[in-house]
């Protein structure tokens, strides 16, 4: 069953129209502090970054992957909040794994509401829903403690550090099926 909105926020695949929204929240060095730093600084290189993005996502749904790389609105208003991912852990090469993470980023506007935990709880049921999948993976850069409390918000186990993705040593949570469907 696929998910689409929830009570405040709607989710759409990410288009290179997105570009100049999303460049207000990506640029911003507070937003991209445990992300690897401002990558994308004009609407240009935003849009070439979302049609890498749109083509990486739409390959995955012809190999039958349905990952997903969410543009998030608020429902009222219609503003671009963020982004929502549903994707394989790269290994240090880059190279998908078979552990699948979610993922939260917002706009610094739209810290504070609850938005990432209810982001994270459409991502998650999305997972289970479509995936065969046992585990939902959450990883964080140490001392990313905002997104370490929603994954703990999201009722997820932590586990410690792990360097066994991003080529990183990275905070490690997980949320297990069956404890997902008992909610
Ligand atoms: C990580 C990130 C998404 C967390 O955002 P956040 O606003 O702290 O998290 P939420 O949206 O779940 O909001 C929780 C806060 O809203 C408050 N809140 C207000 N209304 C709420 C509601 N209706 N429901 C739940 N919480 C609510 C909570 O009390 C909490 O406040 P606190 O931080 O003072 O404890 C955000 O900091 C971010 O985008 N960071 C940059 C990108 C990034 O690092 N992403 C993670 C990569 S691993």
């Amino acid at each position: 069953m696929d998910v689409t909105d929830s009570e405040r926020l709607t989710f759409e695949d990410y288009t290179p129209d997105h570009a100049e929204e999303d460049l207000v929240i990506h640029a911003d060095p507070e937003v991209m502090r445990f992300l690897g730093g401002v990558q994308h600084t004009t609407v240009e290189a935003m849009r070439e970054h979302l049609t890498y993005i749109a083509n990486k996502y739409r390959a995955y749904r012809e190999r039958g992957l349905p990952y997903v790389a969410w543009a998030v609105r608020e429902k009222a208003g219609g503003a671009l909040v963020g982004t929502g991912l549903l994707k394989p852990l790269p290994d240090g090469d880059g190279v998908d794994t078979e552990h699948i993470e979610v993922g939260w980023h917002l706009g610094r506007a739209w810290w504070g509401r609850g938005y990432a935990t209810e982001l994270g709880h459409a991502l998650v049921a999305r997972g289970f829903r479509t995936l065969p999948v046992d585990t939902l993976h959450v990883v964080t850069e140490i001392g990313n403690v905002r997104s370490e409390a929603v994954a703990k918000r999201l009722g997820m186990t932590y586990q410690g550090r792990s360097d066994a993705w991003y080529g990183n040593t990275v905070e490690h949570y997980t949320l297990a099926r069956a404890a997902w469907a008992s909610r």
